[in-house]
């Protein structure tokens, strides 16, 4: 298996450029199921996760191809209607295909989705919102041969309906939204996911011809409209990797200009940055950070948007176990996403986890160690860490790191950070 070696590295200094979102082109590229014709998307990250979305709408019948950084699908001759377990359960935004599916062909049945370890991850909203709006679910939890399967279907047309989530997931949102562009009447979200993908999503949707209103607020209208047509559309800049090499200016007391960033998608990241010391300049599509003298303490709480992002928590993480004094995190977001805190312990740090809260008390230094990347954001956090610990970290298990950084090892050794890509079969 590949892994990473991360050495002891001087303050990072120079610019980095980020990448297209993940979590925008994901939805996005299921959103092109819903026309016929040649849809292209630009400023698509070559990830492992966007390969594995583009498996499955080849799998469901689309012309799929990637020229550098442009995405160029052809969902014209969609042939099954059915997500199979072995693409699924690679990636937890798979079932996102279920949305335009059922809208479009009034029918779906996609396996239970896989992804992150972080938590137990349910999808009762996403089935939530189709059965408001008219769909009939069949989950063959208990169904021999058809075990870890949910069907969709509906007779007739879907009809727009109120639908109130009970906690603001991002993938319902985006779900219960493609499956309503066709509903007739008006659908209605209600505490609705207000992440700037949520608003990427509805800006590619209105530009195929849909009427999404009021994304990026709790509630979001989407009035039925009768075909949608193909469009070119360039996502927007990855808000987490940005807020990844920020941290990683941050921790190695580096001068970081991050280009390709739009900053009100970062801000509490800078935020948080500015509290513990760092200088931050913003322009109009860059950010520069100074690492600070000394890493002052902080407190942060995960919330939904505009909240502080639950992707950036392992980051922070990272960062505060060089803090002046202790700090607390909180995760309110997902369950289970203190799993890289024994790694960072392995590399010396000082924290100790009671509930939903990780109590992080500064260390003077971190020491490498081997250890192992538990999901995406906290592999990165490890390698980030790595950078300022004492000798040699080995990261294990980069495989979940592969599927949301596009060349961080290049991007952080043009930094002049010293870290390495073994690849091992
Ligand atoms: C998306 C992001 C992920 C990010 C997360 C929260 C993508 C591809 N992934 O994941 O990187 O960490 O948003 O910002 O965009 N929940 C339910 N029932 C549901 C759906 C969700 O209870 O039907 C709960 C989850 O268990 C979790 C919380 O809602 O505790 C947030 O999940 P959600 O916002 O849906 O995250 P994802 O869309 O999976």
């Amino acid at each position: 298996m590949s892994y990473i070696i991360v050495k002891e590295s001087p303050p990072l200094k120079g610019s980095v450029r980020v990448s297209g979102s993940k979590n925008a082109v994901l939805p996005i590229i299921a959103a092109t199921l819903l026309a016929e014709g040649t849809s292209v998307i630009n400023g698509v990250p070559n990830l492992k996760d966007v390969q594995v979305m583009s498996e499955l709408l080849c799998h469901l019948g689309a012309r799929v191809s990637m020229e550098g950084e442009k995405l160029i699908i052809d969902a014209t001759n969609i042939e099954k209607l059915e997500a199979p377990y072995n693409l699924v359960n690679k990636m937890r935004a798979s079932f996102l295909v279920m949305g335009p599916l059922l809208s479009r062909y009034r029918k779906a049945k996609i396996s239970m989705p896989g992804g992150c370890a972080i938590g137990s991850r349910p999808i009762d909203l996403h089935l939530k919102g189709f059965r408001a709006l008219g769909a009939e679910i069949v989950n063959h939890e208990h169904t021999y041969n058809e075990q870890g399967y949910v069907e969709a279907s509906v007779n007739g047309d879907l009809v727009g309906e109120k639908i109130y989530l009970d906690f603001p997931s991002v993938g319902a949102t985006e779900n219960i939204m493609m499956a309503a562009v066709f509903a007739k009447g008006v659908t209605v979200i209600e505490n609705a996911a207000e992440e700037p993908e949520i608003v990427d999503l509805a800006n590619y949707l209105n530009n195929m011809g849909a009427k999404v209103r009021g994304a990026g607020t709790n509630t979001i209208r989407i009035t039925g409209v009768e075909t949608l047509k193909p469009v070119e559309y360039t996502v927007i800049p990855d808000r987490i990797e940005a807020g990844t090499y920020m941290v990683a200016a941050a921790l190695t007391r580096g001068d970081v200009v991050i280009e390709n960033v739009i900053p009100d998608h970062v801000k509490p990241a800078i935020a948080k940055l500015t509290e513990i010391g760092c200088h931050i300049e913003e322009y109009d599509s860059a950010i520069r950070v100074v690492g600070p003298e000394v890493i002052e303490s902080t407190t942060i709480k995960t919330m939904p948007h505009p909240g502080f992002p639950t992707d950036l928590q392992s980051l922070f993480m990272a960062l505060l176990c060089l803090c002046d004094g202790k700090s607390t995190v909180t995760e309110t977001v997902f369950e289970n996403r203190f799993m890289n805190a024994p790694e960072l312990m392995r590399m010396g740090a000082n924290i100790e986890i009671n509930g939903k809260t990780a109590t992080i008390k500064g260390v003077s230094c971190l020491i490498g160690a081997e250890v192992v990347a538990t999901d995406l954001r906290a592999g990165a956090a490890l390698i980030i860490g790595g950078l300022v610990a004492k000798g040699e970290t080995k990261v294990r298990n980069i495989y979940h790191i592969d599927r949301g950084y596009v060349d961080i090892v290049g991007k952080l050794s043009n930094l002049g950070a010293k870290v390495y890509r073994v690849e091992e079969e």
